[in-house]
């Protein structure tokens, strides 16, 4: 169901990278919605090609950036500007990447470079692009800048890694960064911390179906599905959450809130039994 809530509006959706995507859920419900957008992701994941289909049926071209160079991000914003015929009123940073986790690495042994990339790719590009969307003078008043999340921010998850920290990271520079723009342009800058979603970044995370499982069954509602979760970022970038900035939203059904669950205490009672 369509209601049209971003109609006139133009942005930029990065981190669609295939149909699992976070992002290309949201481009699809943005594009329902109304919106006129330019897809990015990084010079990579554009060789698998997939990314193809989304911009034929969104009708959205693709500028290929990688998050961590100013450069690159300094011609994604001036494209996008030039292709959309003005400022953009909406920004998805939807972009996660650790090579510790990829190489299963434990906690105590992460490799630095590694970590240090995890920052960059995942937290600091949020940051980067901001700047970037700053200096150009390209974000219109009133608009809206989401970033995803995930509760690694807050609470342990022990094989998240290097990735708790870039969440905590991130969030913090939502806050920051959602100061500085509100003053400036009244523009709004969040980030939603989504539930465990089978994606291409989700399941590379060791031991991802149990916990998947887990939070599924701890979550009164269940686990949120990333459907949900789009639907959750176009309300952000729509004029009805014109007020909401600096935030991080829990978009988890009810996980972050439940000590425990019904289902957990039987699985455990069995288990001892
Ligand atoms: N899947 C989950 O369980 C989950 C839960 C909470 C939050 N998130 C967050 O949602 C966001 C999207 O992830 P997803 O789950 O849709 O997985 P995904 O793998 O589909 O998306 C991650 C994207 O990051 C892009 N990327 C990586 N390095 C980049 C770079 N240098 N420049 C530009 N883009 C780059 C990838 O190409 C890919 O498109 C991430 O921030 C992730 O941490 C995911």
């Amino acid at each position: 169901m369509s209601n049209n809530i971003l109609a006139g509006k133009v942005g930029i959706i990065s981190g669609a990278l295939d149909e699992k995507s976070i992002a290309w859920k949201v481009a699809l419900k943005a594009h329902a919605e109304g919106a006129r957008f330019v897809l990015t992701n990084a010079p990579l994941a554009m060789r698998m090609g997939e990314i193809n289909k989304l911009s034929e049926q969104c009708n959205a071209p693709i500028i290929p950036a990688d998050a961590t160079s100013m450069e690159d991000l300094e011609k994604l914003f001036t494209g996008a500007q030039e292709h959309l015929g003005g400022k953009l009123d909406f920004v998805l940073h939807s972009i996660g990447m650790s090579t510790n986790i990829r190489k299963g690495k434990n906690y105590g042994e992460l490799n630095y470079e590694w970590f240090m990339k995890t920052l960059d790719v995942s937290a600091l590009s949020f940051h980067k692009m901001m700047a970037v969307a700053e200096k150009q003078d390209a974000l219109n008043e009133w608009g809206s800048v989401v970033a995803l999340s995930y509760i690694a921010a807050q609470r342990v998850f022990p094989d998240y890694t290097d990735m708790s920290q870039a969440k905590a990271v991130l969030e913090s520079i939502a806050r920051n960064y959602g100061y500085r723009l509100g003053k400036q342009k009244k523009v709004r800058v969040n980030t939603i911390s989504q539930s465990p979603t089978k994606t291409t970044a989700g399941t590379g995370v060791g031991g991802f179906d149990a916990f998947y499982d887990y939070a599924d069954k701890m979550s009164p509602l269940g686990n949120a599905p990333a459907e949900a979760c789009a639907d959750y970022v176009v309300s952000l970038f729509s004029d009805l959450t014109r007020y909401v900035t600096m935030q991080n939203l829990m978009h988890d059904g009810g996980f972050s809130s439940t000590g425990i669950s019904e289902e957990i205490v039987e699985t455990i009672t069995k288990l001892n039994s």
